[in-house]
């Protein structure tokens, strides 16, 4: 495993680190106890320290049992979590219904606004510090940007939290750059976290050079394009009911049956390597220019055994060409 580290942090962060928003089941179609703990256990011995979680995930529930995984090994994890997605309130910006994407499984449905207001931050921390088990955080995130609340009072309340030893680094998500630059006026800032993939470049132009130019570590979140990229997601499989990527265009029966199209054209590289299609997928990943850590979602031993597995591959610039082609061949992927 390779480790790099958060922007400016110090902290060293391993280069694939785990996801865990299935982990909380909610538009997942549910989730399993016992696998989701041996998931995050499973990540840690395979020289995974960097595990992402955030409270929506789950309302709670992967940031508990994240908590509960972590129990004894506390200083082997760089813990990752978010704030500004709140549901208990409605303030600040309304984002979505949880039933628009199926319901909630722990509770009913739930009005979900976007908070970045001081005392809103300082709520947040106590929740996810209790929920974690902890004392502190690693990585601190604003998960969704809130066009209500000044980003001055936003990253000023942020960097209170690192003074008082709260939390360790400061991170963004869903941020423009034009964004990351209001953080910057007032602090340091240590990574952003965005939606990048083999199918979705649009940072390739947009934060990954900037991330790259003022040495803030980029996170990439849904690097197997929630599992399409995998190969396992074929034309027939059914998801459970509640499993958001039943709604969407990307897990179409015609877009999956291209995807499996372009899957086939890689696997001859996957082969080369002694790879799995997910691997590939994720070391493709991190070796694109600025991308420092990638984080993929996994459910159980297996998933993230095999994911921690992608560390390891070293892509050749050669590789790399053939795998731009092979995507070129098939842009109109959705
Ligand atoms: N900041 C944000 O707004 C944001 C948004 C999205 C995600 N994220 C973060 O990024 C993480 C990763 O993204 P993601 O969970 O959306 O999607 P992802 O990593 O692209 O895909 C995860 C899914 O891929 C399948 N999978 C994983 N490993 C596999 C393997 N080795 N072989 C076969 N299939 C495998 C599983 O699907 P099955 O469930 O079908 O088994 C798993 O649930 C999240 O967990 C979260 O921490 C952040």
């Amino acid at each position: 495993m390779q480790y790099k580290e958060l922007g400016q942090s110090k902290i060293e962060a391993s280069v694939i680190g785990l996801g865990t928003w299935a982990i909380g089941g909610w538009m997942w179609g549910g989730t399993e106890k016992e696998d989701s703990l041996e998931a995050v256990r499973a990540s840690v011995d395979q020289g995974v320290n960097l595990i992402d979680t955030a409270p929506i995930y789950g309302f709670g529930l992967s940031e508990e049992w994240i908590g509960e995984a972590i129990k004894g090994i506390r200083d082997k994890v760089v813990l990752a979590t978010k704030c500004g997605l709140i549901w208990d309130r409605a303030e600040g910006v309304f984002h979505f219904s949880s039933d628009e994407y199926s319901v909630n499984p722990r509770a009913s449905r739930y009005q979900v606004y976007k908070h970045l207001a001081a005392f809103s931050i300082r709520t947040e921390v106590e929740r996810s510090l209790r929920r974690l088990q902890t004392d502190y955080i690693d990585l601190y995130q604003t998960h969704w940007q809130d066009e209500s609340t000044p980003v001055e009072e936003t990253m000023s309340e942020l960097l209170k939290l690192k003074q008082e030893g709260k939390i360790r680094a400061i991170g963004v998500s869903n941020a423009t750059v034009e964004q990351i630059r209001q953080y910057q006026d007032v602090g340091p800032v240590d990574s952003d976290q965005e939606l990048y993939n083999m199918l979705d470049r649009r940072h390739d132009q947009e934060n990954l050079p900037y991330c790259q130019e003022n040495n803030i570590a980029f996170l990439a979140y849904s690097p197997l394009a929630r599992g399409l990229l995998s190969g396992k997601l074929t034309p027939e499989r059914q998801f459970n009911a509640g499993d958001g990527r039943s709604m969407q265009e990307r897990f179409s029966e015609e877009n999956r049956r291209e995807a499996q199209k372009m899957l086939s054209a890689l696997m001859p590289l996957a082969e080369k390597h002694d790879i799995t299609l997910a691997q590939l997928a994720a070391a493709w990943t991190f070796h694109q220019p600025g991308c420092t850590h990638v984080l993929c979602g996994a459910r159980n031993s297996a998933q993230a055994e095999a994911n921690a597995g992608a560390g390891r591959v070293r892509l050749t610039p050669e590789d790399l060409q053939e795998i731009e082609q092979t995507l070129a061949d098939f842009h109109h992927l959705v």
